[in-house]
């Protein structure tokens, strides 16, 4: 699936326009603050419903816009027909279409177009702590699977639930059963799920950390509290057991809300021992086994957005990752041009693109 261009109105910095893009490299350069990563945010928004960098929707509305609105406008191509995806903010309202139908959840647009970020910050993968970890499965896993959103969503809520509960005042154990019911029941199908994901990534993540590394050993390890218990009946057991730990914590401790997984580099933890660029290097390797993986869902590579990462890596390192992404529909930020890389170029300056 290709971006052939997006519209953009009252989105940060960027001032109203249109950008046509190519189907291969698309280069972004410009100074600092010019509105490069604006750019790519607004792309990631109409994909997925949502920023990369913030939760609060109100700060992309550019400032000094009375009227509250925004609007984020990609127009695509998918297997030869061409759709659309519009994100609008207008005031407190939240609202987008799909081929100019209004979606009524705002999450249905998942599913609809792919794109895989990343940027400095996509180093927390493995740097920071689990949540990452676990969001960056549950993103992936909610593009493959609908079931997967809506088990996610339930398990949250009632995972809630059962912490209200445990906040509340008196022994609340005979009330627990129904919450644990359901703890267990979704919590089970997300771990299956998650399971079974790392599994279908740890093979193309090796692949592709290998050519970008030089021949490096990479392994991933789920991690999981239903570490070899993985039924509904010992869920529910656990849950039980650890009553009186949770009722006094005012949380629950047990379950898939903690798990993880750990990344080794020729077998060491990576994000103990590792450099800083092999940690890059494998934070790089995920994201594009994910964007390897989301072809299977899609029947298409989705379209990589790449912000502002090259300057980071070594010029061995710079090179192979840019051979390996100029092979699909790619928007990269940069500073300064790459020489002799075939792409198109759009210089970015006090929030207009314009196209070289
Ligand atoms: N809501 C907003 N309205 C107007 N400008 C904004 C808003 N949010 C951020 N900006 C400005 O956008 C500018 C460009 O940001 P960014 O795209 O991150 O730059 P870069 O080109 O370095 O990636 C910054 O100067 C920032 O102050
Ligand atoms: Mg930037």
């Amino acid at each position: 699936m290709n971006i052939e261009r997006l519209f953009i109105d009252n989105f940060r910095n960027l001032k109203t326009q249109t950008i046509d893009f190519s189907n291969g490299l698309n280069v972004l350069c410009g100074k600092n603050a010019q509105g490069k990563t604006n750019t790519l945010e607004a792309i990631y928004l109409a994909t997925i419903g949502r920023s990369p960098r913030t939760r609060k929707d109100s700060e992309m509305i550019a400032f000094f816009n009375p009227a509250l609105t925004l609007e984020s406008k990609l127009e695509f191509c998918h297997q030869d027909v061409k759709h659309s995806i519009s994100f609008k903010i207008k005031g407190s309202q939240k609202q987008i279409f799909v081929d100019d139908f209004k979606l009524d959840k705002l999450s249905d647009v998942i599913g609809n177009f792919g794109s895989v970020y990343f940027d400095p910050n996509t180093i927390e993968l493995i740097h920071g702590g689990p949540s990452n970890r676990r969001k960056f499965m549950d993103i992936i896993n909610c593009q493959i699977s609908k079931n997967y959103l809506k088990a996610l969503q339930n398990f949250q809520h009632i995972l809630e639930q059962r912490n209200a509960l445990l906040k509340t005042d008196g022994d609340t154990k005979n009330q627990m059963q129904i919450w644990d019911d359901q703890v267990a029941k979704y919590g089970t199908y997300i771990y299956e799920a998650r399971k079974t994901f790392c599994s279908k990534l740890l093979p193309v993540a090796k692949r592709i950390h290998k050519s970008l590394s030089q021949g490096e050993e990479f392994e991933l390890d789920y991690i999981s509290f239903l570490e070899n218990e993985n039924t509904e009946d010992c869920y529910k057991k656990s849950l039980k057991e650890t009553y009186d730990k949770d009722k006094l914590l005012g949380y629950t401790s047990f379950g898939i809300q903690n798990d993880d997984f750990v990344v080794k580099i020729n077998g060491k933890d990576a994000r103990r021992t590792g450099s800083y660029g092999q940690i890059r290097t494998v934070a790089l390797s995920l994201k594009l086994a994910e964007h390897e993986l989301l072809k299977d869902e899609y029947g298409d590579f989705p379209v990589l957005l790449v912000d502002d990462i090259l300057s980071s890596l070594d010029e061995d390192r710079r090179q192979k990752l840019v051979e390996y992404i100029s092979q699909f529909q790619c928007i990269l930020t940069c500073n300064e041009f790459l020489e002799d890389i075939p792409c198109q170029k759009f210089l970015v300056e006090d929030g207009v693109i314009e196209k070289l």
